[in-house]
């Protein structure tokens, strides 16, 4: 039996309520239709450890309970979910010839912490060469609307998700406007260093609109 060729690893990025995780489930629709298998996984979360992580990183109760995470705990353990995901999920995927699809990657690390908590791009990286060495994406999705619009659109959702599963994922989304600004830049700084992997998609269009972009981007860029 010949060996299967190396799958492909595409990763989604983008503000909290960009509509990345949408589009995220209908590329993955759309590939799978045209006969491809498709594996999709998330960050931070996509193994049982990983779900205990985002259960310690994403709660607002978690500063409660335990005091302030230091940026650089809030990093290592955003790679330590990394590192599970890599040995459980992607390197299985792609060794074995899979599309995977990840929401969510280094690049959130390098936007979140790196330029929301001002680590700089420097140490995330350089962790990243630690934990997963060479392993990128070979194209990167970055959902980028207008910052206003997105805010608006993760507070409605985040409100909904504590009404109707009484936890919250709110540590993120309690943060400053200015916060999420140096994100947003720190993303446009992604996008402007690496063209060739990253596409950036402005645009504040519908959900469909923007489906088909992205179903462009991955076909002119991948060839999928
Ligand atoms: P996610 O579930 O993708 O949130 P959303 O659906 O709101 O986009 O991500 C959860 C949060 O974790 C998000 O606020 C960004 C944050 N995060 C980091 O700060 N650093 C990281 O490395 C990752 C992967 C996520």
């Amino acid at each position: 039996m010949s060996e299967a060729a190396r799958g492909r690893f595409i990763t989604f990025e983008g503000l909290d309520g960009s509509g990345k995780t949408t589009q995220l489930r209908r590329l993955a629709a759309s590939l799978a239709a045209d006969g491809h298998s498709v594996v999709t996984t998330r960050q931070p979360g996509g193994t049982a450890l990983g779900d205990r992580i985002r259960g310690v990183v994403l709660d607002s109760r978690t500063e409660v309970a335990v005091g302030r995470i230091a940026p650089r705990a809030e990093m290592a353990l955003m790679f330590a979910d990394r590192a599970q995901v890599i040995a459980e999920v992607i390197e299985p995927a792609l060794a074995a010839g899979q599309i995977v699809l990840c929401d969510r990657w280094t690049d959130s690390t390098e936007a979140y912490q790196g330029g929301g908590r001002g680590l700089g791009a420097d140490v995330v990286l350089e962790m990243h060469r630690a934990v997963c060495g060479t392993l990128w994406p070979e194209l990167t999705i970055l959902l980028l609307p207008d910052l206003e619009a997105s805010l608006r659109r993760a507070r409605r959702r985040n409100d909904r998700h504590k009404k109707h599963a009484g936890t919250d994922e709110n540590r993120f989304e309690a943060e400053t406007d200015s916060f999420f600004a140096r994100i947003h830049a720190q993303y446009y700084a992604i996008a402007e260093r690496e063209p060739q992997r990253v596409a950036l998609i402005e645009s504040d269009a519908g959900i469909e609109e923007i489906e088909w972009t992205v179903r462009d981007v991955v076909r002119a860029r991948l060839g999928l």
